[in-house]
């Protein structure tokens, strides 16, 4: 391929990047949602209870779910406090460059410890918001949608949190949501108002 070549191929790439730029793209930085929460407290349902109330909103969003994840990008971790911390390191290398792109990211995974959720907050850095989604293991194990509480209680899963594995609640997180004794609706709906006059976040026209 010769110079002159590149020369054109780059004119190209420029009337792209023009024609992009009449998009409605965003122009501010989005906002890291990082939840952290038992199992079963209610960190998957009300992710996507926001995102799809972002989306309704025409916001850019995206949810990162430690279930999810882990079958994937971190289908390699296990559940000791190490294995969990680089979970919760790739998990927030991802959330920030969503971050940078103008995204709402919400990172719904346990994080059970203070070191988890430091290492997840120094490396998003800006726009960063601790949400505590509240539930005692009693409510939780009342619950069980996976039945995993009853596994771990008859041994069959180790270093299960809350039962054989810490759970330390944050001291001072930037919003808690109490699922014990809030519906669904009203505890999506304090979180969408959290992020409205929190985030800020940009809509995208059509
Ligand atoms: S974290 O501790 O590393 O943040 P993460 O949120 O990614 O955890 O994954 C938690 C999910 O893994 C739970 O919702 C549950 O479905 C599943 N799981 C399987 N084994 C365990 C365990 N030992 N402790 C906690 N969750 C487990």
């Amino acid at each position: 391929m010769s110079w002159s070549a590149d020369d054109r191929e780059g004119q190209g790439a420029a009337s792209v990047c023009q024609s992009q730029s009449k998009l409605a793209l965003p122009l501010a930085p989005g906002g890291v949602l990082w939840m952290t929460g038992l199992s079963g407290a209610g960190k998957s349902t009300l992710a996507q209870r926001l995102k799809a109330q972002l989306a309704a909103d025409r916001c850019l969003a995206i949810v990162l779910d430690g279930d999810i994840l882990r079958s994937g990008l971190n289908a390699d971790l296990g559940f000791s406090s190490e294995e969990r911390l680089e979970n919760i390191r790739r998990t927030a290398e991802v959330a920030a460059l969503f971050r940078d792109s103008g995204f709402v990211v919400v990172c719904a995974l346990i994080s059970p410890e203070a070191a988890h959720r430091q290492l997840a907050r120094s490396i998003v850095r800006e726009r960063y918001f601790e949400v505590h989604i509240d539930s005692s293991v009693a409510v939780c194990e009342s619950r069980d949608p996976k039945g995993l509480y009853a596994r771990a209680r008859r041994g069959e899963l180790r270093e299960f949190t809350g039962i054989s594995a810490p759970y330390e609640p944050p001291s001072s997180p930037d919003i808690a949501i109490d699922t014990a004794h809030s519906s669904v609706d009203d505890a999506a709906e304090r979180l969408h108002a959290f992020v409205r006059n929190r985030i800020r976040p940009l809509t995208v026209e059509a």
